[in-house]
Parts: C-alpha cells; structure tokens; sequence
C-alpha cells in the first residue's frame, strides 16, 4: 500500500494568495444547504452528471473537491481524470460507488456520512417487516381497489398470511449503527433478534441482550425474518443466493434496506413464486431506479418495493447535508487527514500532528486532537452553521452555486 504525506497531490491552496478551492457537486444540483457553509473558502459549482462524460473539464481540472449522491459511480478510471482532486465526501454512508483503494493512491480521501439517517433507516426497516407480517401494504389496496370484507371469513381469506410477531425470530445480517437500532426495535415487538456480523468484538451480544450467531447458515436457518444490514464489500455480494436461500426457513420473509447487490434478484424472485420465501421488503435494488416493468422481480408476487427512500427524513436530508459540506470545508481549512471526521480510506495517508496545514501555513494541528462535537465546527462568522440556521436559510443561496455541465455553451463561470 502506497503511503502519503498528507495527501499525494499537495495541499489545497487556500490562503489570501489564491483564488478560491473548487468543490463540486457532481450528481446533483441544489447547493442550498451547501452553499453557506462553503462559500467563504470555495467557489462551489455544481454538475448534475450520471457519469464522468458529463464533468465538465473545469471540474476534472481544477477541483479539489467533490460532493456526490449515490447516482454517479466513480471507477479508477473515473478518478483518474480529475488531475486536482484532494477529497471527494458521498452524501450518504455507502460508498460502493467509489473505488476508495483507486482513491487512496491517487491521494484522494474519501470520506462518508454515516449516522444521519439511522433512525429513519430503522423504522422504515421495522415499517417492511410490520408489513411482512401484517401485510398493511396489501389489505389497504386491496380496500382501495373497492374489495368489501365482511364477517370472519372474507377478512380470513384477504388476511391469509398475516402472522403473529411475538415468539418469532429475527435474523440481523450486519449489526451496525441501523443493525442495532433495528434490534432495539424489533425487541419491543416480541421478537426474538439474533444477528450475525463476524466483525465485531465479543460481548456486544451481552451489552445489547441480544442471541449471537457465528456463521450466515446458523442464521438462515434459525431466522423466521432475515433483514440485512451489512455494508456491501467484495466480499458478500450476492449473500443472499439460491445456495443461501435454501437455507433458510421454509416461508421465511426477507427484508433488505441495506445495498441491492447483496441479494441476487433471480434467485429472490424464483423463491418468491415457489412460496420458498414468504414475502419481501426491498427498499434497495440491484438496479436503481427500479423499474416494476422489467428486471427479474418484475412479475415476483407477495414483494413490496420503495424507491431507496429509507434514510429520508427532511430532517435528516438536512443533517447530512451539512455533516458532508462540514467535511469539505476541515478539508479545506485544516489538515487530510487528520482533521476528517469520517475518512474511509485514512490508510493510505500519513497522519501528522506538525506540518503543514492546507491553507499554506505550518504549525501545530489543533483540529487533529479536537475531540468530535456534534456541531459544525470551523463555521464563518455569522455563517448558518448550526442545523436550525442552515436550514433556514433561502433557496436563493442556490444562484451563488456555478453550474458546470461539459457543453462549453453553459461553461463560463458566474
Ligand atoms: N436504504 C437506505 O436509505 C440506507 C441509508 C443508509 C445506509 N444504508 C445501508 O445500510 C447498511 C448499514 O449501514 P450502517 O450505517 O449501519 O453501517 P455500519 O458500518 O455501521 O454497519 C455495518 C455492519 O455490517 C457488518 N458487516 C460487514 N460485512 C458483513 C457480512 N458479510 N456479514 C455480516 N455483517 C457484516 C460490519 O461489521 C458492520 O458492523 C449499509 O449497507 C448502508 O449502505 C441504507
């Protein structure tokens, strides 16, 4: 692994000396709550972009930093076309869109927002498996396409298949920050949680009171429910397949909001229309957007489907926001890595507590032994750093963002 010194590409020049850092938004275009955050130490431009085709040269050029959504994938290849690049922050907690490793020796830090939505993400899990097992979703279309239930024995047969929560056992795959919050949760229905995650340490099962198992097919094979919430790695894509599958329960529901390449939608799709697997929750796909109309779970019965909307909350939209601007702007005025909060790919960086800062000056680093607050730190004067502020803040912010699309037309800066 190739180490460097803060940093391969240099520091991000920012000092009174120098024009402005460029920082980009590459998938997207509203900069509102960006926009105050930034607009002291940087010129911000956005892109709107579904791959690098779209960038315009400018941004590939000159931009030291990149916020992103979860549209645009960057490839090495991708990252090799940004010739200035220092930082890219994803606007979210998954970051398989982007090759970190690639990243990490184009000394490039990759940072994440994990934690904003854990909260949202957890209920719209405990909403999926509440609907599995009380099939919500399918009585009130079935009331809105104008079925009348009368007496015991129509509401029986419209009701086929709800079940009792109590005494069943739910089957955690990843028992992380929404792993864990969904446990909390579930156990207050009367569920039975047990989880898998091979990366933690022992004793979590005992602080949480919750049943630890050691491998996937204990798991499987134990869960009346299974809901994943694992990062996807190179190492679990497709952790749900044929093979997986039958090992689990007979009439088993499945439930993912965690990342769509973790469960093999054909193999999902046959267990669905041989009743193998019960019911589905997927708030995540394989291809997003998802299309009803095509696809392997096109014609999958018993399946409920929601756009990747999971972590949105309008607060938590804001929350993240401004945790992702926020690392943009340490990585601006202070130190990579040191001074990131949430650097996923740190290890390819040499950590130092002297040297030079990124603004051009030398001295000792505060922000690297500044314990994490849960404030915005380093905020302009009077800028809206706080989350209340900012989110008052007028849409017109907008018009200071640059738009900078690749045709040359709409190229020139505002
Ligand atoms: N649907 C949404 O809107 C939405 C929003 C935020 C996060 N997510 C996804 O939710 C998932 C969990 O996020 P988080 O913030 O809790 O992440 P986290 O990093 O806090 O937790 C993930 C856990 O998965 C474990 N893990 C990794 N590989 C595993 C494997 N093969 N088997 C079992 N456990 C494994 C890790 O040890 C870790 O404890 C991620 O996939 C994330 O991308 C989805």
């Amino acid at each position: 692994m190739i180490k460097r010194k803060v940093g391969g590409r240099g520091p991000i020049s920012n000092g009174p000396m120098h024009t402005r850092p460029l920082v980009a938004l590459l998938d997207g275009r509203d900069c509102s709550v960006e926009m105050p955050i930034l607009k002291d130490v940087a010129t911000v431009a956005f892109c709107d972009a579904q791959s690098t085709q779209e960038i315009h040269e400018k941004v590939l050029n000159e931009a030291v930093g990149a916020l992103m959504w979860h549209t645009i994938t960057l490839t090495k290849d991708d990252l090799d076309k940004f010739k200035a690049l220092r930082i890219i922050v994803r606007i979210g907690s998954g970051v398989d869109n982007v090759d970190i490793k690639a990243a990490g020796e184009l000394g490039i830090a990759v940072c994440n927002v994990p934690g904003y939505g854990v909260e949202e993400v957890a209920d719209a899990t405990l909403c999926l498996i509440l609907n599995l097992y009380r099939r919500t979703y399918w009585l009130a279309n079935a009331v809105r396409e104008g079925k009348k239930f009368q007496g015991p024995e129509q509401i029986r047969e419209a009701a086929a298949g709800c079940a009792r929560i109590r005494g069943d056992t739910l089957g955690i795959v990843g028992l992380g920050r929404i792993g864990t919050a969904v446990a909390l949760r579930a156990k207050a229905f009367g569920f039975n949680v047990i989880f898998y995650d091979p990366y933690l340490p022992d004793g979590i099962e005992k602080s949480l009171g919750l049943t630890r198992v050691y491998t996937l097919q204990d798991l499987l094979y134990q869960s009346d429910c299974v809901s994943l919430h694992c990062t996807l790695n190179e190492h679990n894509h497709h952790l749900i397949n044929e093979f997986t599958i039958k090992q689990m329960r007979p009439g088993a529901f499945l439930v993912n909001t965690a990342r769509g390449g973790l469960v093999d939608e054909n193999a999902l799709a046959a267990a669905l229309k041989d009743g193998r697997i019960r019911a589905a929750g997927l708030d995540v796909q394989e291809n997003e957007p998802y299309n009803p109309m095509s696809g392997p779970l096109k014609d999958a019965p018993n399946l409920i489907v929601t756009p990747h909307a999971a972590w949105y909350s309008e607060a938590s939209c804001t929350e993240l926001r401004e945790m992702a601007a926020s690392e943009i702007r340490r990585a601006i005025v202070a130190r990579i890595p040191d001074s990131l909060r949430n650097c996923v790919n740190k290890e390819y960086f040499v950590s130092s507590a002297y040297g030079e800062t990124l603004n051009g000056s030398t001295g000792y680093n505060f922000h690297s032994m500044a314990p994490h607050s849960t404030t915005l730190d380093s905020m302009p004067t009077g800028a809206p750093g706080a989350a209340a502020a900012a989110h008052a803040t007028p849409h017109s912010t907008l018009q200071e963002a640059v738009q900078l699309t690749p045709k040359p037309e709409s190229s020139e800066l505002h």
